[in-house]
């Protein structure tokens, strides 16, 4: 029994950038974060999940005009293309924020202003090389790049950040909170980002040279950086600066590995030259890959979302995006193992397990199962997902585990089925194995909402009971109906 319950819990996925549709990768962000917000529901948490777009910046100006149409324009059809993709995915945010809203902007202002206010903004001229396809500065010299950056040398002026003044803090920080960072491959990789020290970092760009994007306030030549302007949406979109949003910090940020250092280096020092406290978690994720390269945009190598979303279905892809991916590492999309985990696990041990109890039910005429004590076998069946689910509920990192144990525990069902050989029996001894295997279906399905959330809510609406872990655990009778089909099997 999970009796902490917390009023609110923050979590949020990375702001998008709107210059493509989204694809593979920015859907398992997204079913991630859905995950672990329905993982928190069933045990009746409250929470809050922020979710939205990045819409400012060069790429964005130049996809508009390669589009034909205004950033604005552009922008707008890249917010609803997004929004359209999550809902077909059953990616359910609470906050959708885009850095074009009125409310951000203003929250911007405030959050520069706060900075400047205590001192860690200044003035300085940048002269080195700039990466166009990242949109940043180079670190060190024109070799520390990465092989993809398109590079060009740039002398100018803008404002920076004193991310130096931080340094010691954070670092201590990380030393004594090695839970902030999973799994801890990528802790280590943070604690490897203080090596070489960290440097101030530029937060502005001349205007001349990038219209698109939000004023420095009080100096209408410069335009804040992508990236201050990105993270500052974690605060907008629970009303920062207004106090309301206080009580839903400290957030839990899901991210991938490529944006590790802006999410643990510099948004943590932001907010601390803020006063405002540090992220709770950084869950850090791996790239889908297509062979070995990593899926993106400008690869051009995605995987056809709509095939598999036409032919299997939301869950499928779900289910197959968050149970083979280890946290934290890469995995390869497999066309062959993505049919076979559909069907050898969802159709074959789910959907039949549950087709084959009302099945048996409904050849021997039965219309009602009755309440049955558990059998100690199936008692410890119960027990296990209850454990389990107090490991999990404040550890994320035990993720992959949840997901492990999927096929364990559907397969001591379906060998319960096998042993008792539950057809052949009749009467009370029917009745009874037949209550014991629905009941433990139904915690079952409830425990898998994250992961299957189209056939659990068809599950539990047949068992007529809300999606609550509490609430399926009560004991009532089971009333037979019509049997229902889960998992079609492909042709
Ligand atoms: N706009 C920034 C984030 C700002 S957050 C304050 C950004 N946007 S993105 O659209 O490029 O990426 C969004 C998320 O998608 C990131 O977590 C990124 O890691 C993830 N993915 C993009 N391609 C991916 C894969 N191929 N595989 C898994 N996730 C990857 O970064």
């Amino acid at each position: 029994m999970l009796n902490d319950v917390k009023k609110n819990i923050y979590i949020t996925s990375p702001i998008f950038y709107a210059n493509s549709n989204p694809h593979i990768g920015h859907v398992y962000t997204g079913l991630l974060c859905d995950a672990w917000k329905k993982f928190n529901q069933i045990f009746g948490r409250n929470v809050v999940f922020t979710s939205g777009m990045d819409e400012h910046g060069q790429k964005v100006m130049q996809s508009a005009e390669k589009n034909g149409c205004t950033s604005q324009e552009y922008v707008d059809l890249m917010s609803n293309s997004f929004k359209s993709c999550f809902a077909i995915h059953n990616v359910e945010y609470s906050n959708w924020i885009r850095t074009t809203d009125k409310k951000h902007e203003e929250a911007v202002y405030e959050f520069w202003k706060t900075l400047e206010k205590n001192g860690y903004i200044y003035k300085n001229k940048y002269e080195g090389w700039y990466s166009i396809s990242d949109e940043h500065y180079i670190e060190g010299d024109k070799y520390s790049m990465k092989a993809t950056d398109k590079i060009v040398w740039r002398e100018e002026e803008c404002y920076y950040f004193k991310l130096t003044a931080f340094q010691d803090r954070l670092y201590d920080y990380y030393k004594h909170n090695k839970e902030v960072v999973i799994p801890n491959t990528r802790y280590n990789e943070t604690i490897g980002l203080f090596k070489q020290g960290l440097r101030d970092f530029s937060i502005s760009r001349p205007k001349e040279r990038l219209s698109w994007g939000i004023e420095v306030p009080g100096d209408e030549t410069q335009v804040i950086y992508v990236w201050i302007d990105a993270l500052v949406s974690y605060l907008s979109s629970i009303g920062y600066p207004n106090s309301e949003y206080k009580e839903l910090l400290p957030a839990v940020h899901f991210l991938g590995k490529d944006i590790l250092k802006f999410h643990a280096i510099y948004w943590p020092a932001l907010l601390m030259a803020a006063d405002l406290p540090l992220p709770k978690k950084l869950v850090v994720h791996g790239w889908w890959l297509n062979g070995d390269q990593k899926i993106s945009k400008s690869l051009n190598n995605a995987i056809d979302l709509q095939y598999y979303l036409e032919t299997f279905g939301q869950d499928a892809f779900r289910f197959y995006l968050l149970s083979n991916m280890i946290l934290g590492e890469d995995c390869s999309f497999k066309d062959e193992l993505f049919t076979q985990n559909t069907e050898s696990i969802l159709s074959n041990k789910v959907g039949n397990l549950f087709s084959r109890l009302i099945g048996i039910a409904k050849s021997k005429n039965i219309e009602k199962v009755s309440y049955a004590v558990l059998d100690e076998e199936l008692l410890s069946f119960v027990a296990k997902i209850e454990d389990f689910s107090i490991k999990l509920i404040d550890d994320m990192s035990n993720f992959d585990e949840y997901t492990n144990m999927f096929v364990e525990l559907v397969d001591i069902l379906n060998v319960y089925v096998d042993l008792k050989q539950v057809w052949t029996l009749s009467g009370k001894e029917l009745n009874d194995s037949l209550y014991r295997l629905l009941y433990c279906f139904k915690i079952f399905s409830v425990f898998y909402y994250p992961l299957l959330p189209d056939a659990v809510r068809k599950i539990l609406n047949y068992f007529e009971v809300d999606i609550n872990f509490e609430n399926a655990k009560h004991h009532k009778d089971f009333i037979i109906k019509e049997n229902l089909i889960l998992f079609p099997r492909q042709k």
